[in-house]
């Protein structure tokens, strides 16, 4: 019977455990979990979402504080055109989440970086470059672009030194997306370096419909993985979206599949960034309380816990202080969705808006608990407490429960 470490991921002369942790954004992937996940040999992420305030956080920076001070006075404006990120404070904070944690990497594996195209920044093209560049600049191993289809993103980075060394890859959710990014970036003589199939029952945004139940991962992989044979190309396809144990791991690398990337089991460790309370609420959820629903503002169906307190929240935008959701022109639909409900409510003191949220806020504020289609298992992987509260993991013992386990078993902790 095959384990997962029968396997391994290779990326030229480099051998990992083929096991990645997706990012998950806003430092809920901290530093502390893709240290711990390259220690063990395989592929940890952090995310560069809200870079800004996560640096502050980290770093006692006071780029949140600073960018709102400047903006003040358009607080109680509807207009956010003139809500623009200095780039010179985004590189610097870039830097200082990506380079600080690779100061501290050990071991074989390596650390990416997670780059979401839907954070458009006011200025989609221009913060982006430097969001990628200064994760090159800060020595990041790897770069993997989501949310999006990214398919002008290579060419901003065309120039860096790094561009050709570090490892470079995009996540998809069909054989169709790969073969227009592919098309689109055909003039740069620079394959990804790996490709991740995100399947349906993934956590955070998804890429497909309100239709993603129609949809499965083992079916989108093996057109991905016929695409990529029919084509004469030798890129790692890594599957993704409710591998929750080490069997269905073995599975897709069976299939195929160079590794897999997965999340939702490391939501519950030590490691992760959510507050232990949240990590409570995951450990505690039932398939019905787990749902897929639009209210995030970059158009992308999210999938998250019903009782995710920024659901239905009114908060006033924050985009003063945050602004990652705005568009080229400095729109986002919770300015719109809010001021639908002010003029609705010009008397209520506490506004409710149900079909879109404030997603910088809330995720700043671990207050929308977007999860994996499979958090309703997470309790069935460690032991309920006498204070009937659930023991929290260590992210080596998920880690080395999916690289090691065979039957379907899940090991408990001791
Ligand atoms: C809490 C959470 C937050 C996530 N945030 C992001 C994100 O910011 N960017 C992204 O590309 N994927 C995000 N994802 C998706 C994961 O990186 C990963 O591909 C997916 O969840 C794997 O499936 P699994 O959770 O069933 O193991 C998130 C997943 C979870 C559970």
């Amino acid at each position: 019977m095959k384990r997962v470490d029968d396997f391994r991921l290779r990326f030229g002369k480099q051998e990992l455990v083929p096991i990645v942790i997706g990012g998950m954004g806003v430092d809920i992937s901290t530093t502390e979990l893709a240290l711990e996940v390259a220690r063990l040999g395989g592929i940890g992420h952090i995310s560069d979402a809200l870079v800004q305030a996560v640096s502050d956080h980290r770093y006692h920076t006071k780029f949140v504080s600073q960018k709102l001070k400047q903006y003040k006075a358009n607080v109680a404006s509807s207009d956010k055109s003139g809500v623009h990120f200095n780039l010179g404070v985004l590189e610097e904070a870039t830097r200082n989440h990506v380079g600080k944690t690779m100061e501290a990497k050990q071991g074989s594996g390596m650390i990416f970086v997670n780059c979401m195209e839907k954070l458009t920044m006011n200025s989609p093209r221009e913060t982006l470059r430097v969001r990628l560049s200064a994760a090159l600049d800060a020595g990041v191993d790897g770069i993997t672009l989501s949310a999006g289809l990214h398919l002008g993103s290579f060419a901003l980075i065309e120039d860096h030194p790094r561009f050709r060394d570090a490892k470079l890859g995009i996540i998809v959710s069909s054989a169709r997306a790969l073969a227009l990014f592919l098309r689109k970036n055909a003039r740069l003589n620079r394959l990804p370096d790996f490709v991740v199939v995100e399947g349906p029952l993934a956590g955070g945004h998804l890429g497909f419909g309100m239709d993603w139940a129609q949809y499965d991962l083992a079916t989108i992989m093996a057109e991905v993985l016929e695409f990529i044979r029919t084509e004469h190309l030798e890129i790692p396809v890594i599957a993704a979206g409710g591998i929750f144990t080490g069997s269905d791991a073995v599975g897709f690398l069976e299939q195929g599949a160079a590794a897999v990337q997965v999340a939702t089991r490391f939501t519950v460790t030590r490691e992760c960034g959510l507050p232990d309370k949240v990590k409570q609420e995951y450990f505690k959820a039932s398939e019905n309380d787990i749902e897929v629903n639009t209210i995030s503002p970059t158009g992308y169906p999210m999938r998250m816990l019903k009782g995710s307190p920024g659901i239905g929240d009114g908060i006033r935008p924050n985009c003063e202080a945050y602004g990652y959701l705005l568009d080229a022109k400095g729109n986002c639909a919770y300015i719109d969705a809010y001021n639908r409900e002010v003029a609705l409510h010009p008397d209520v003191k506490k506004l409710s808006v149900r079909d879109k949220t404030c997603l910088c806020t809330h995720m700043r504020n671990f207050d929308i608990w977007t999860c994996g289609q499979t958090t309703n298992r997470l309790k069935d992987t460690t032991r309920k407490l006498p204070d009937g509260s659930y023991q929290i993991l260590s992210a080596e013992q998920v880690f080395t429960d999916y690289q090691f386990s065979t039957d379907q078993k899940i090991a408990l902790p001791d």
